[in-house]
């Protein structure tokens, strides 16, 4: 079998008359965290779904854990952890049924999975709501069973979308740690992400896309090296027209993005010292990171 768990060739996806995904080629090698980024509406969760076989592909070729999808996405999926985009708990079950249920889903024996429940919790830091109703949750609470349940069977491959999205920072950094753990126990993981952080912290290789194409592919540091390569200096607090006017001849390349104008910069020298002292402005010397990346190449401004 390959190295790779995941593999997408040329797939394309059309709803009516729209392309939603086209032509899109990418392979996630096993044991690698892999991203897929983009703007809402680029086309991810639909990705996933063809993966998993929930969705048909109009064109391509689909491949997971060897298995050729959507033909076999039945067997395939016995050695997946799905978490979906939209929470779908039983919501009058408590957070322990849930668990149970969901084992049985994939054929274990009750005494298999109640083995796994405390381990579940554990990992959710949801000990002391084992027998609340799922309806009673908080949202982030709801969030992280989902990500617990994800592991009920014990998967190779982890596909999650928008893991940590509504959770708060402790838990997000909670998380981030467990999905490293997984990952140092050779689990893979194929995620969406409009976390820029998250996508820099755990993706070995991610790929960008944009209206179901994609745009840019590699390591998160090489990503940020060849579209950036240079230190950004952001100024608020006036007009940022005015402002460019001023500090672009200082900079490599500035750019404007609602109230904030964003310098680039070799040598941060001379714009911080135009800056220094102003009183109103605010301003910020930083390395290049992914969401400079992000915002480059599908527009600062807002799509739709
Ligand atoms: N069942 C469907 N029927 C028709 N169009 C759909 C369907 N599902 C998705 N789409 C369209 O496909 C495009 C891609 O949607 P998708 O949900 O894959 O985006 P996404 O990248 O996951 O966005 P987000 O970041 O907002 O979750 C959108 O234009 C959406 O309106
Ligand atoms: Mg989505």
């Amino acid at each position: 079998m390959s190295n790779n768990t995941i593999e997408f060739l040329e797939v394309e996806k059309r709803y009516g008359d729209k392309t939603v995904v086209d032509g899109l080629t990418f392979h996630v090698r096993t044991g690698e965290c892999f991203g897929l980024l983009g703007p809402n509406g680029a086309g991810k969760t639909t990705t996933l779904k063809m993966l998993l076989g929930i969705a048909e592909p109009d064109a391509g070729t689909i491949r997971l854990c060897g298995e050729t999808i959507p033909a076999r996405a039945r067997f395939a999926r016995q050695r997946i952890g799905v978490v979906p985009q939209f929470d779908n708990l039983d919501p009058d079950f408590t957070v322990r049924e849930n668990l149970l249920v969901f084992g049985r889903y994939f054929g274990l024996s009750a005494s298999k999975t109640r083995a796994m429940v405390p381990m579940l919790l554990e990992f959710a830091r949801l000990e002391n709501k084992a027998d609340a109703r799922v309806s009673e949750l908080s949202g982030g609470m709801k969030r992280r069973l989902t990500l617990a349940r994800a592991l009920i069977n014990d998967p190779d491959v982890l596909v999650m979308d928008e893991p940590t999205t509504g959770l708060d920072p402790q838990a997000r950094h909670l998380i981030w740690e467990r999905l490293r753990s997984l990952l140092g126990r050779g689990k893979t993981i194929l995620l969406t992400t409009h976390f820029m952080e998250e996508a820099e912290r755990l993706c070995d290789r991610l790929c960008i896309i944009e209206e179901g194409r994609k745009i840019a592919e590699g390591a998160p540091s090489a990503l940020v090296e060849a579209e950036i390569g240079c230190d950004v200096i952001e100024v608020y607090g006036a007009s940022p027209a005015a402002l460019r006017d001023e500090l672009a001849p200082l900079a490599t390349r500035t750019e404007i993005s609602g109230e904030t104008l964003f310098c680039y910069v070799r040598d941060a020298g001379p714009v911080n010292a135009r800056l220094a002292g102003r009183a109103g402005l605010r301003y910020l010397h930083r390395p290049a990171n992914l969401e400079d990346v992000f915002l480059r190449l599908t527009g600062r401004e807002m799509q739709e």
